[in-house]
């Protein structure tokens, strides 16, 4: 058959805490033309430990990259008109390889992972200067969310990580790191480097000089000789080393609440974005100001896209845990079996029926910063049945929401009028209606629900010397959205909000 024509394409892989996607699109339309999934494993060696397996991940972005292109191919697309691909990745996880053999030295150390808890009791001790120190180069909490304490870790209690710096072998990365250092040639001449938004979630970047900040890396004790280069984050990196894409550059790297924000075309100083992954991130872009937040937010880099272009940053509300309560249902209680089935279970009630269930598996997020939560479930009658349960596990994730978005009205002074969403969990019509009842404003999503991955692929194709795709927004006005309005009264909504902080209140100072 003969092939299609098409304008340029560009790749994205979004390697994500759940799964690896890899995905194409039309760089002149924005439409997805063919994707491929993998789930990723997740390993809980310990109360509070999670990690994964680098390789896994690896394997995982080339498999789906080579299924990516069989399925083009059956489309009659050549897969030759994929002029660029772009890497949008799980933030914060922690990666440390051997340079000389390629083989990471640990497993990656998930952001979930809850390992680093004394560790950031004992630096919080030690802060030098006012509690600030942390908080006005980063943006961040000191937490063990962020890289310099996992990282730390694994200087403190891996042998071989030691032997490695020593010996003058290792490397550290984020997952976008790791990847693309594999993926342009690994041991054999591979890339070390990371964008600016990956860079800004390890709490050793300075957002203001946009630089490794030599004070956090005494602080921390990290030696700076293995962390990798800073780049922007749209500009060519390196070329495919291997597989169907040999040869294509990679020219896009955003960590994946950045890209999503950029898929989502949020340019404008207060446009807004919500993610609902493995947890669920809401964005607000603050233009070229660095705005610190007075409740609970992060400051953090939104996106550079290109190595000349400035930098803009954006207001961040961190929920740990939106689709992991969903992956815990399924894998942990057996309730469902596959992720979707959860709409099935909650629709047959339609209510929690008083159930609230307060998912802090990793202590609470913003706007709390507790690492003394822990996830808890309440109001149980003998009337309560697993369809209640699923129902407020979906009801979590929009409370938590909407703590996020009262913080984010409150710093920013002028209330979103309406919530852009985006993320698998999206597809998910009881959900979205349950967001918008409870946050009582409209909420908005795109039909088009990759927007990670779309971000990330712009910013590919945007880069110098690509060049195949304009970021100017005429060219991007076509996306259709599904609206979801509030549906109950008011009074109900807040009612509900109320007696979901009570829970909240209930699950704090678990762990002492
Ligand atoms: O900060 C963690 C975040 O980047 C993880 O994203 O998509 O796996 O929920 P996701």
């Amino acid at each position: 058959a003969k092939k299609a024509v098409l304008g340029p394409l560009v790749g994205a892989v979004d390697q994500g805490t759940s799964s690896t996607r890899f995905l194409v699109f039309n760089s002149k339309t924005a439409e997805l033309l063919s994707h491929h999934q993998v789930e990723i494993k997740q390993e809980f060696p310990r109360e509070g430990w999670v990690e994964q397996d680098p390789k896994e991940i690896l394997h995982s972005v080339y498999e789906c990259i080579e299924k990516t292109c069989e399925k083009l191919g059956q489309l009659n697309i050549d897969i030759s008109n994929i002029k660029a691909i772009g890497v949008s990745n799980q933030r914060e996880t922690t990666v440390v390889w051997d340079k000389l053999t390629g083989e990471p030295l640990y497993n990656a150390v998930v952001w979930l992972d809850l390992r680093t808890q004394s560790t950031v009791e004992s630096l919080s001790k030690r802060i030098p200067g006012n509690n600030n120190f942390v908080k006005s180069k980063t943006g961040l909490p000191l937490s063990t969310y962020f890289s310099a304490v996992k990282l730390r870790w694994l200087l403190d209690n891996v042998r071989k990580v030691q032997k490695a710096v020593e010996e003058d072998r290792a490397l550290f990365g984020t997952v976008d790191s790791w990847l693309i250092w594999s993926l342009t040639g690994g041991a054999s001449g591979g890339v070390h480097c990371t964008d600016v938004t990956n860079a800004s979630r390890t709490m050793l970047f300075n957002i203001h000089s946009l630089e490794w900040d030599k004070e956090l890396c005494e602080f921390f004790e990290i030696p700076m000789k293995i962390l990798p280069n800073v780049r922007s984050s749209s500009e060519i990196y390196g070329l495919m080393k291997a597989g169907a894409l040999e040869g294509v550059p990679i020219s896009g790297c955003l960590g994946d609440q950045s890209a999503a924000l950029v898929g989502q075309m949020c340019f404008q100083d207060g446009q807004a974005k919500n993610t609902y992954g493995t947890g669920c991130f809401l964005l607000c872009n603050t233009g070229r100001k660095c705005v610190f937040s007075e409740h609970g937010l992060l400051t953090t880099v939104a996106y550079k896209l290109g190595r000349d272009k400035p930098v803009y940053y954006a207001l961040e509300g961190s929920v740990a845990i939106a689709g992991a309560v969903i992956r815990w249902l399924r894998d942990n209680l057996g309730i469902i079996k596959t992720s979707e089935e959860i709409e099935k279970l909650a629709k047959e009630v339609g209510t929690s029926y008083g159930c609230y269930f307060v998912p802090a598996f990793s202590g609470l997020y913003a706007p709390y910063w507790e690492p003394s939560a822990r996830g808890i479930i309440c109001g149980l009658t003998q009337f309560t049945n697993k369809c209640h349960i699923a129902f407020a596990a979906l009801e979590a994730v929009c409370f938590q929401t909407r703590e996020i978005l009262d913080a984010m009205n409150r710093d920013c002074g002028i209330p979103l009028s309406h919530l852009q969403v985006d993320g698998g969990m999206t597809n998910n019509k009881i959900l979205m209606q349950l967001q918008a009842d409870i946050l009582y404003i409209p909420v908005v999503k795109p039909s088009m629900p990759e927007t990670t991955a779309l971000g990330a692929a712009m910013a590919a194709g945007a880069a110098e010397g690509v060049g195949v795709w304009s970021l100017e927004p005429e060219d991007l006005s076509a996306v259709t959205m599904e609206r979801f309005e509030p549906q109950i009264n008011a009074e109900e909504s807040e009612i509900r909000y109320s007696t979901w902080k009570k829970a909240v209140m209930k699950s704090m100072g678990w762990v002492t």
